[in-house]
């Protein structure tokens, strides 16, 4: 394990995984982070289960590169389609979100749950082995945000365009009368405000980002390396597309660094 002041690692196909940044940070002010945004090879939902595991260990090897003490892959696709592959390969501890679709099941009324989250998530095997279970005694409505993630990446969130697509997701699911929505993709926490417009309050909605930080801290306090110094906490985007829609959404944090650069 490092020392307590190296930083933390984080990946996503791009600007999602910030949700998850957020909710880390937020819990753990003191740590430094290093963030790639893989946005030229966003999204990874459709691509199959090995190209996906080369991404992760492309941006993986950039993290270690930069001494990073763990690793958060702040991505349902890359988490459901890569971390046995990443924990098997590399001995640097890594934190993985999947949908929760555990907390919904004990939550919802009806029996019945809906599921947002991209094909790689939904097709993959790990998503399967986690799912089969509730789905003896739950109905889980799956639904694949095809084009969501680009329309957010182009910083098109509150756009018509949007609307008009999140509500051909959510309206067939609301007709199935589900009571609970789990966001399975981390960029799609930033579309909780259009998803309410649709759904108004009959949909409780559920993602993993505070989960993830809460494991996050428990991870780093077993290997002891928490920072607990304030001056250590300070931010590094790194980004290989435009990066004025990220800076968009980090903006009002203070100590970021954003840099453009191929990776
Ligand atoms: N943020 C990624 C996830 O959580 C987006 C996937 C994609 O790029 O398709 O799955």
């Amino acid at each position: 394990m490092m020392a307590n002041s190296n930083p933390i690692g984080f990946f996503d196909s791009g600007i999602g995984g910030t949700s998850i940044w957020k909710e880390v940070t937020s819990l753990l002010p003191k740590e430094r982070t290093i963030y790639l945004s893989d946005s030229k090879n966003a999204p990874y939902g459709d691509r199959p289960t090995d190209e996906i595991i080369a991404l992760a260990i492309k941006n993986t090897e950039f993290l270690l590169e930069k001494n990073c003490k763990l690793i958060v892959v702040a991505c349902n696709t890359a988490t459901t389609n890569a971390i046995t592959y990443l924990r098997n390969t590399y001995t640097v501890p890594f934190i993985g979100i999947e949908p929760a679709i555990k907390p919904a099941a004990l939550k919802t009324k009806t029996n019945k749950i809906g599921i947002l989250a991209t094909k790689g998530t939904l097709n993959s095997a790990l998503f399967e082995k986690t799912s089969s279970t509730i789905k003896q005694h739950i109905h889980i409505k799956e639904t694949i945000g095809k084009g969501l993630v680009p329309l957010i990446e182009a910083g098109k969130i509150a756009s018509k365009e949007m609307q008009t697509l999140l509500a051909s997701y959510i309206t067939p699911m609301l007709e199935e009368n589900i009571d609970c929505l789990v966001l399975g993709c981390t960029h799609y926490p930033y579309l909780i405000p259009y998803i309410k417009k649709i759904a108004g309050n009959r949909l409780t909605i559920i993602d993993s980002g505070q989960a993830v930080a809460k494991q996050t801290k428990v991870v780093l306090t077993k290997h002891e390396c928490i920072s607990d110094t304030a001056s250590n906490a300070q931010y590094h985007f790194y980004i290989n597309s435009k990066k004025t829609v990220l800076e968009n959404i980090v903006k009002g944090q203070d100590k970021i660094q954003i840099t453009e650069q191929d990776f």
